[in-house]
């Protein structure tokens, strides 16, 4: 489906109109709720899933170290390699929350990055293997490219209209749990690219960014948001308490930001990864609340997504023209980046969709083990 098409006067006002509410907000009493109050303890590591992510775990579990070399794991595609996601994905998560019993001078340990960027190696050649790089585009055209990028996704496979008209409760819990790989740490990957970056493009980064953490709100932080939708579905709202259950597909769609935000030499990547999570946002996540509601979920459950449909309209603007458009304006030779992170980002997300419609329509479960979330 198509997406209406916004005149710049359109986009605008909806960019004053939110910049109003978000003032009005910022006035507003403090309401304490339940969040931030309570001890916080780190994720467990997850389960091993090959050779490489068990001898790394293993290691992990004891003081730092030298880890030697370490084999990669080679054979099927980069993308849905499970011993080389999961184990990517617990090298980055030490810059995150880390894991209970790991040691935190693991982070920065040389080991760890030689062995973190032999992984990297592979999954950046996965990458390349099943995106194509965009031509490149004068700066100037580059917030149209970066929407004709977006709207051709717009014929890729029906997740959210699945999700909308048919799905049960236990595919839609199937697809919170997938999502909250992401949506618990909602905006960190990106919140790397901040000190990457100077004048108009940071800035712009910046106002998405405070939107994506409340405004300095704690129960407005769409990673908050998104627990409390969990709580709603009978999830566990445990930062990391699904690892273990999502397929190396997912984990990629995650490593894909870490990867992008992690390194400076992909700060272009990241910025046009944002802007296509933006420019693709809006509308299904009206889909997704309408679905949940099908469903008979309450409105604090369908907050999550209520939210992200006038914000993601609004921040599809400042992604494309003032964050990307200003960005590379300065740094004309990296337009091509900014469209390859889009890519990325769309063709990662085009996959996971597939898997999740492919496991369904084969009457399967989409989570790994099988079972029900
Ligand atoms: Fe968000």
């Amino acid at each position: 489906m198509k997406r209406a098409k916004r005149t710049p006067v359109d986009a605008a006002k909806a960019v004053d109109a939110v910049r109003v509410v978000a003032a009005a907000r910022a006035v507003e009493p403090r309401g304490g709720g339940d969040t931030g109050t309570l001890p916080e303890t780190a994720p467990r590591l997850p389960r091993p899933r090959g050779p490489v992510s068990g001898s790394l775990f293993e290691r992990l579990a004891r003081a730092p170290h030298d880890l030697g070399p370490i084999a990669v794991p080679s054979g099927g595609p980069a993308l849905y390699d499970e011993d080389l996601q999961v184990a990517l994905y617990a090298c980055y998560e030490l810059h995150y929350q880390g894991f209970d019993g790991v040691d935190e001078r693991w982070e920065w340990h040389p080991s760890l990055l030689r062995a973190r960027e032999l992984l990297e190696r592979r999954f950046e050649q996965g990458l390349s293997a099943a995106v194509r790089r965009p031509p490149p585009v004068p700066a100037r055209e580059l917030p149209r490219a970066l929407a004709d990028l977006a709207a051709e996704d717009d014929d890729g496979p029906t997740l959210a209209d699945h999700l909308r008209h048919h799905a049960g409760p236990a595919q839609f819990r199937e697809f919170v749990v997938h999502r909250s790989i992401y949506h618990l740490k909602e905006a960190d990957p990106h919140t790397w690219g901040i000190p990457r970056l100077r004048g108009p493009a940071k800035a712009a980064l910046v106002e998405i960014q405070a939107d994506e953490y409340g405004g300095g709100r704690c129960e407005r932080m769409h990673a908050e948001l998104f627990r409390a939708t969990m709580r709603g579905l009978g999830l566990s709202d445990a930062y990391g308490a699904y690892v273990d259950r999502v397929p190396a597909i997912t984990l990629a769609v995650n490593n894909a930001m870490s990867l992008f935000g992690l390194h400076r030499r992909h700060r272009g990547a990241l910025l046009g990864h944002l802007a296509a999570l933006e420019m693709t946002s809006s509308l299904p996540n009206a889909k997704y609340g309408r679905g949940l509601r099908r469903l008979g979920a309450d409105a604090m459950t369908a907050r999550f997504y209520d939210e992200h449909v006038q914000a993601d309209a609004v921040h599809e603007q400042i992604a494309g023209h003032d964050m990307c458009g200003a960005f590379a304006a300065a740094h004309p030779s990296l337009a091509g980046d900014v469209l390859y992170g889009a890519a990325c980002c769309l063709a990662l997300d085009r996959l996971f969709a597939l898997h999740l419609l492919g496991r369904w329509e084969a009457g399967a479960s989409s989570l790994r083990d099988g079972g029900p979330a």
